[in-house]
């Protein structure tokens, strides 16, 4: 068990994406102490079957807990959308999840036409299809799975010739289509956002919901960061494939946070 003293929240992904709303909680100057997994060993979610992810974040959960968790967030929507009512049905501390978001997508519309980028996992979900059909229904929704771009960011792979190809392959069909909003469903993906928004025409948005969600997140666990005064929050990192690897990752998608580490481990 680590250290006591700051609460801390555990955070969930199958990799890197997570980051995504670490650097968002970090820039929003929360004070929670952030337990970090990424799952490394078995990233992609997205192509995995949903007992396997079900039971994969039940296991960093129990890790988590252990390691003095007192709320976790699945920073990851392919968890989310497969796990997360198991999780609260399971556990009795506060566990947040992610929404694709397709409500703020379908308001904002004027083509009545809106892409979601996703995993495979995710855009298969039962969560999923509920989420469309209470706030899709006067639109039309255009889904795709979108691996490559986990692959890139994992990878590291966030300006040049070779995202941006992959990304045009991926946006030209959708802008055919007149989709006008691009919903970033997946944590992976606001690191490409600057190329995506290099590929976009004027009158089409980027949905990220990063910012949102951790306002949600604070807000959820409003008495855990208060009772740290206004400690800066500090970060521990645990990867199932190269503890190292991960920190280096984090080095270059958060570099104005790399202060916040305070030890990065492998767990199994
Ligand atoms: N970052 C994840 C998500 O939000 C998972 C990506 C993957 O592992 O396929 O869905």
């Amino acid at each position: 068990m680590l250290p006591m003293g700051q609460q801390k929240l555990g955070i969930i992904d199958s990799g890197v994406g997570g980051f995504s709303v670490v650097r968002e909680l970090l820039r929003q100057d929360s004070s929670l102490d952030i337990l970090y997994i990424g799952d490394q060993l078995y990233c992609p979610y997205g192509p995995k079957k949903p007992d396997f992810i079900r039971q994969r974040v039940a296991e960093l959960v129990d890790y988590l807990l252990s390691q003095g968790a007192e709320a976790v967030a699945i920073a990851c929507n392919s968890a989310t959308i497969h796990a997360i009512s198991f999780l609260r049905e399971r556990y009795d501390i506060p566990i947040i999840g992610m929404e694709p978001g397709v409500k703020p997508a379908a308001n904002q519309t004027k083509t009545g036409i809106i892409a979601v980028l996703a995993t495979e996992a995710s855009l298969s979900g039962e969560k999923f299809h509920r989420l469309i059909a209470e706030h899709g229904n006067r639109i039309r929704v255009i889904t795709r799975p979108c691996p490559e771009m986990v692959d890139l960011v994992e990878a590291g792979e966030l300006t040049g010739e070779k995202p941006r190809q992959i990304l045009s392959r991926i946006l030209a069909p959708l802008l055919e289509e007149k989709a006008d909003q691009f919903v970033l469903g997946c944590t992976h993906f606001p690191f490409l956002k600057a190329i995506i928004a290099d590929l976009l025409p004027h009158n089409c948005e980027i949905i990220d919901t990063s910012q949102a969600v951790v306002r949600h997140i604070r807000e959820q666990l409003k008495t855990l960061e208060h009772a740290n005064g206004s400690e800066i929050a500090k970060l521990w990192l645990f990867s199932s494939a190269d503890e190292k690897q991960l920190q280096r990752q984090f080095g270059q998608l958060c570099p104005e946070s790399t202060g916040s580490i305070v030890d990065c481990s492998s767990i199994t």
